[in-house]
């Protein structure tokens, strides 16, 4: 839903390495998709991913580095939501009385595609979401360090972003590792409990790694008015996380444009209130305080 929306819409969708849709398939529906990926620190694992990546026609690696260890997310905790999946009597009377997704979701994904795996982890199919065994495979990424990522920059082609840099001095050395693009996140404040945000430290990491890099951020990402604000502080593009997985659950592929469509609306009206015509001419004026 999310890729063939952003298709339609002309916008890129980044696919994430934890989905349960082989990737094979995304690229198929929608060519312009790019690829997140979680690796560990195991070269012929990262070889391997990289190569599957590039043999399916992605032209945009993504890698994130800002998941070493899993954050003890106790808003899942407390909804019930687990890893691996434990079906209980919550899940059960949430299905009852929710028939339109128990069919619409649930009965789908099980009919086309039977019980969800984590698809696209590694090169090889991952463990079921129901598996016992399944944090196995987000396993070593604490291992992971700059000669992997030098490594994954000889072996790929194609353009190679970094994902959840929050330092000038990271960021420095992810360009001076060859890295085409920078995006500024704190995982939407989903992994370290207690971080600046992106945008705060969005002036210092655009200024630190010149004009050859895109630098681009996420998260909080709600209005025009935040992605002018982004924009303004040195980012080229910008990324919406929760606001579009929001609009998939409730509204299907239609939600999804119709997300996209209220946050251009949104950004084109801001621009005619602030007096601006393009978005070259959104620049660090239109910033009272930071
Ligand atoms: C449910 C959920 C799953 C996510 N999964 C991934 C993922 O697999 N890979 C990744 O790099 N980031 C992942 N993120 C983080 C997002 O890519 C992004 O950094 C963050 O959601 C941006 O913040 P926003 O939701 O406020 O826009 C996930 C976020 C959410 C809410």
């Amino acid at each position: 839903m999310l890729a063939t929306a952003a298709a339609e819409t002309g916008i890129p969708m980044v696919m994430s390495g934890s989905s349960l849709i082989r990737l094979e398939e995304v690229a198929k529906a929608a060519p312009q998709s790019w690829f997140q990926a979680y690796l560990p620190g195991e070269p012929n694992r990262i070889d391997a991913l990289v190569d599957r990546v590039a043999a399916a026609g992605y032209q945009t690696l993504l890698l994130t580095v800002d998941t070493a260890a899993l954050a003890n997310r106790e808003n899942n905790i407390r909804a019930g939501f687990s890893t691996p999946l434990r079906p209980n009597a919550r899940l059960a009377w949430h299905g009852i009385s929710h028939p339109a997704r128990s069919i619409g979701t649930f009965a789908r994904t099980l009919l086309f595609h039977g019980i969800p795996h984590f698809e696209n982890s590694y090169a090889t199919r991952g463990a079921p979401v129901v598996s016992a065994n399944v944090m196995r495979d987000f396993g070593k990424r604490d291992h992971l360090n700059w000669s992997h990522f030098q490594r994954i920059r000889d072996r790929w082609h194609g353009r190679l972003i970094i994902k959840g840099i929050m330092h000038e001095e990271d960021a420095a050395i992810a360009v001076g590792h060859g890295a085409d693009g920078i995006v500024v996140s704190n995982h939407g404040g989903r992994q370290l409990d207690g971080t600046l945000s992106p945008l705060k430290v969005l002036p210092s990491i655009a200024d630190h790694v010149g004009t050859e890099t895109v630098v681009m951020l996420d998260g909080g990402i709600r209005r025009g008015t935040d992605i002018i604000k982004a924009l303004a502080l040195g980012a080229k593009f910008i990324f919406v996380g929760r606001p579009f997985l929001y609009a998939a659950a409730v509204g299907g592929q239609p939600g999804v444009l119709m997300a996209a469509d209220i946050l251009k609306t949104e950004l084109h009206r801001n621009m005619a209130l602030l007096g601006v015509n393009s978005i070259e001419e959104i620049t660090s004026d239109l910033i009272a305080e930071v």
